[in-house]
C-alpha cells in the first residue's frame, strides 16, 4: 500500500515541487545522491574507485518534455564523461554511465525514439572516447520494447552497450534468453515501477523466484551478468551460480545503489568480486528518491524525520 502510494507520488508534479523546495530536502537527499554538479559526481566516483569499487553514473532526470531538454541531458553526459576521463577513472570501464532513454527524448511525441537514439549515439561515442561503457536503464513496461529496440541499434556500433532487465516482468525470462549471448552485458534487477498484474508479478516472492530463474539463464550464458540487488539471499545465490557455471571473478559483477548497504559493497569488493555502485547526480532527484522510499519503509522514515527535524 505504502509502496503504491509512493510510486504514485513519484509522478505528482505538485508534490515534486513541494519536496524539492523544502529547505532541508537536499541535506537528506545527500545520502542517496552524489550532488547537483558534474564536479560532485566526479569526486564521489573517484572516491569509490579509490575504495576498490566501480561506478555507473546516472545524470538524474526522466520524462523529458522537449528536444532542447533532451539535448541538454546528452550534453551533460558528454561533459561528465570528458571530466571523468580527465580524472583518469574511466579506464577499463571503472566508471561508466547509465542512461534513461526517456531523459534523452524517448517519450516525445512523433519521432521520440529517433531523437533518443541520436542522443544515445552521441553518449556512446563519448563513452568510447573515454574508454568506457554505457548501460541503458529500464523504465516502466510501456518502454521495454522501444528500449530493447534502441539497444539493438546501438549494439551494432558499440557491442558493449548494456541493458537492464526487470525480474518482476513476466516477459523477462524470454528477454534473458535473447540477451545471454557473447558480448552482451545485462543488469538484472527486480524492477522499481508500479506495474499491473497483467504484465508483472505483484507478489514479492514470485519476483524473487523469477530473479533466480533469470539469473540462472544469464550465468549459464556467454554474456556478462550484472547482479543488481541488495538482497542478501540473491547475492549468495549469484555467488553459488557463478561457481556452478565455472565463471571466474571478473566475468560477472555485483551492483548496488549509492548509499545502500555500503559495508556489504566493501565486503564484496574485498573478496575480489567486481562491485559497481550506481551513483545518481543532478538536481532532479525527486522521482529517483520516491522509488527508493517505496522499496524500503526505513528509507521513508529517514527522509521524513529529516524533513520534520530540519536536520
Ligand atoms: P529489495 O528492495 O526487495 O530488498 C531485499 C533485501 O535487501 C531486504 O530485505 C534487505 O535485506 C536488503 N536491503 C534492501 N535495501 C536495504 C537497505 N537500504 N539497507 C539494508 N538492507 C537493505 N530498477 C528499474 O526498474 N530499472 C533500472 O534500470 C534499475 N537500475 C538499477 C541499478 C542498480 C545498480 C540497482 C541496485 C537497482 C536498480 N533498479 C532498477 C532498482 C531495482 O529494480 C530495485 O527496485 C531495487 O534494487 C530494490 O530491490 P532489491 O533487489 O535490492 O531488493
Amino acid at each position: 500500500m505504502l509502496r503504491q502510494t509512493l510510486l504514485q507520488a513519484a509522478k505528482s508534479d505538485r508534490l515534486r515541487h513541494l519536496v524539492e523546495t523544502a529547505p532541508v530536502s537536499r541535506g537528506v537527499v545527500k545520502r542517496f545522491v552524489a550532488g547537483d554538479r558534474e564536479e560532485d559526481a566526479v569526486l564521489v566516483s573517484a572516491e569509490l574507485v579509490g575504495s576498490g569499487r566501480r561506478v555507473t553514473l546516472d545524470h538524474l532526470g526522466e520524462d523529458t518534455t522537449g528536444t532542447g531538454q533532451a539535448r541538454a541531458v546528452r550534453e551533460a553526459y558528454v561533459k561528465v564523461l570528458a571530466m571523468l576521463s580527465a580524472a583518469g577513472v574511466t579506464e577499463s570501464g571503472k566508471v561508466e554511465v547509465s542512461v534513461k532513454l526517456s531523459a534523452v527524448g524517448q517519450a516525445l511525441p512523433g519521432d521520440g525514439e529517433a531523437v533518443a537514439l541520436e542522443n544515445a549515439r552521441a553518449i556512446c561515442e563519448a563513452a568510447a572516447q573515454a574508454g568506457t561503457t554505457v548501460t541503458l536503464d529500464m523504465e516502466d513496461h510501456t518502454a521495454t520494447d522501444s528500449t530493447l529496440g534502441i539497444l539493438a541499434e546501438l549494439r551494432k556500433d558499440w557491442p558493449w552497450v548494456g541493458a537492464v532487465l526487470q525480474s518482476y516482468l513476466r516477459r523477462t525470462e524470454g528477454d534473458c534468453k535473447d540477451l545471454a549471448g557473447q558480448g552482451s552485458r545485462v543488469r538484472l534487477c527486480k524492477g522499481a515501477y508500479d506495474e499491473p498484474e497483467s504484465v508483472a508479478y505483484r507478489d514479492t516472492h514470485e519476483v524473487d523466484l523469477s530473479y533466480v530463474r533469470c539469473l540462472k539463464i544469464l550465468m549459464a550464458g556467454q554474456g556478462y551478468p550484472m547482479v543488481a540487488s541488495h538482497d542478501p539471499r540473491l547475492v549468495d545465490i549469484a555467488g553459488a551460480l557463478a561457481v556452478e557455471n565455472h565463471r571466474p571473478l571478473g566475468s560477472y559483477e555485483f551492483q548496488m545503489l549509492y548509499g545502500i548497504r555500503p559495508q556489504e559493497q566493501k565486503r564484496l569488493a574485498g573478496l575480489g568480486e567486481t562491485m559497481r555502485v550506481y551513483v545518481p547526480y543532478g538536481n532532479q532527484w525527486y522521482g529517483y528518491l520516491m522509488r527508493r522510499m517505496a522499496e524500503r519503509p526505513a528509507n521513508t522514515v529517514f527522509f521524513v524525520r529529516g524533513l520534520v527535524t530540519r536536520g
